[in-house]
């Protein structure tokens, strides 16, 4: 039996968090079970912080504005992953952008709620919606130097259906994202 830790990095309402937390903390999938070791945020007020806590992960916070470059920031999150022997970060909802301090230092994986290449960067849902395109969709890829733009491990697609408003297809991408993270880290661990 092994254990795998992994560590999340988040910034904001945390749904991805939680679902990573009610799916995978200490479960047992084949002969490994997950542990989520670490959460690490970047935003003192972030909502996920009570949701970490409900599964009894005290979160970190490292706030970016407390740090001259996005070097010095990623140096801190980098020592914080490393003092604890993460097997892998996941970056979820993880809205900063980050250097090779430590895209070159951690193995990471992130959530993009586009179907990659296509709509790299903060609006994808909202430009997936917009565009002249039949389908969305999410990605997991490894985390690299460009943003967005690592190997990509899994995707699922959400076709566009005819008066589809706006809201229900960002619903519909967060559900997919709350299914396909857990099931990433899986097959990358188990
Ligand atoms: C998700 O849509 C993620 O893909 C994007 O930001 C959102 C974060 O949501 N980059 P949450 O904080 O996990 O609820």
């Amino acid at each position: 039996m092994s254990v795998k830790k992994i560590a999340i990095l988040f910034s904001g309402t945390g749904s991805n968090l939680e679902s990573l937390l009610k799916n995978l903390h200490g479960k047992k999938f084949g002969s490994t079970t997950i542990k989520v070791a670490l959460t690490i945020t970047n935003n003192p007020n972030a909502k996920g912080i009570e949701k970490s806590r409900a599964y009894g992960v005290e979160p970190t916070v490292i706030e970016h504005t407390k740090f001259a470059t996005r070097e010095e920031f990623d140096a801190a999150v980098v020592k914080e992953i490393e003092k604890k022997n993460i097997d892998l970060t996941v970056l979820a909802g993880f809205m900063r952008i980050l250097t090779p301090v430590f895209t070159q230092n951690i193995k990471a994986i992130n959530l993009h709620p586009s179907l990659l290449p296509l709509f790299k960067g903060a609006n994808a849902i909202k430009d997936s919606f917009e565009a002249n395109v039949d389908r969305g969709g999410v990605s997991v890829h490894y985390v690299n130097d460009e943003l967005d733009g690592g190997e990509i491990i899994m995707q699922e697609t959400l076709m566009k259906t005819p008066n589809m408003s706006y809201e229900e297809f960002e619903e519909k991408i967060h559900q997919i994202e709350h299914a396909i993270l857990p099931k990433a880290v899986i097959s990358l661990l188990c």
